[in-house]
């Protein structure tokens, strides 16, 4: 936010579109004025009053805005300010042929992490992204290390550090992740020309036995259920065999089987 005021500037400079044709061309001169807070009012004029209009465009990544049939030679859009607002738009005034001037409304970078806490195991790479979809691109990224002391900076390519940037994006790779010195939290920068913004994301680094833990507690689960299904059989044979000898019979080479089962998988 801190870096808003800027974008107030354009106001003062006028842009002049379409100056590259010839000198007694049509003109649209372009302008940004702070309407209310928080909202931007962008104008395209046509400097000529002889031209015939039949009606304005607004565009912004390929997107119609704002439409209508009217004659004016003034065509005025109102946008939010900040990173939402900004971007290029195209002011189109239907006429023959079509004319269009460009107005570029600029704001800081908005920078913000892909997900807020990544996890990896020991061993594998671990990936950190961050975004800013602010006008102008993001000229350039930075990644630190964040420690209680300082923000180590993470140099591509150094360690097994691999950063990966565009304009809108930036990537940070960390390979054969090491849960000592690779758990923690981790900073992005983004700069433009109208400042810069950063967004923190916490890395959790799970040891390889962790993986197992689940695996683990299946095993032991079963252990303990055929220790008590055997106990339980044997416990209750001694009452069993006088009631009814014939129901006890098998039970008791069930019992004895169990008993087997047991130790084999003890002994492997
Ligand atoms: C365009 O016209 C509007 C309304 O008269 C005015 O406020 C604005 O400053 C003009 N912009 C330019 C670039 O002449
Ligand atoms: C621009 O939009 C804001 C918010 O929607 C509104 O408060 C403001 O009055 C609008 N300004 C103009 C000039 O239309
Ligand atoms: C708008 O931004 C584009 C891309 O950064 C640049 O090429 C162009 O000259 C700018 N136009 C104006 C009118 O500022
Ligand atoms: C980091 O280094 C790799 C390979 O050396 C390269 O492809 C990549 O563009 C570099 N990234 C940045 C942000 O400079
Ligand atoms: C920004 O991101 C979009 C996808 O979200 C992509 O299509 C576009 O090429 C990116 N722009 C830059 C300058 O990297
Ligand atoms: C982000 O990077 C810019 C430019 O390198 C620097 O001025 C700024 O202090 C950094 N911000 C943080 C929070 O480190």
């Amino acid at each position: 936010m801190m870096g808003l005021g800027l974008i107030t500037l354009p106001a003062v400079l006028l842009v002049l579109c379409g100056r590259e044709a010839a000198g007694s061309a049509p003109e649209i001169s372009t302008s940004i004025e702070e309407s209310t807070k928080g909202s931007l009012l962008l104008y395209c004029n046509l400097t000529d009053p002889n031209i015939v209009i039949s009606g304005h465009k607004w565009i912004k990544g390929g997107k119609v805005l704002k439409e209508d049939t009217e004659a004016s030679p003034i065509m005025s859009l109102n946008v939010t300010e900040g990173h939402d607002g900004s971007g290029q738009y195209t002011c189109e005034f239907q006429t023959s042929p079509v004319m269009s001037g460009l107005v570029n409304v600029t704001a800081p970078p908005h920078v913000s992490a892909y997900k807020k806490s990544e996890h990896g195991n020991e061993g594998d790479t671990g990936v950190l992204t961050c975004k800013s979809s602010s006008f102008p691109p993001v000229d350039a990224w930075a990644w630190y290390f964040v420690t209680e002391t300082e923000n180590m900076p993470l140099i591509n390519g150094t360690e097994r550090y691999i950063i990966k940037s565009s304009g809108n994006k930036t990537e940070l790779r960390i390979e054969q992740l090491d849960i000592e010195k690779d758990q923690g939290n981790y900073m992005c920068n983004g700069t433009n020309l109208y400042g810069t913004e950063s967004a923190t994301i916490h890395l959790r680094v799970r040891s390889r036995l962790a993986a197992l833990w689940p695996f683990l507690g299946i095993v032991v689960e079963v252990l303990i259920l055929v220790t008590i299904i055997f106990i339980y059989e044997k416990r209750r044979k001694p009452d069993e065999v006088p009631e009814d000898d014939d129901g006890a019979a098998p039970l008791k080479s069930n019992a004895g089987s169990n008993h087997d089962n047991v130790r084999q998988r003890n002994s492997s």
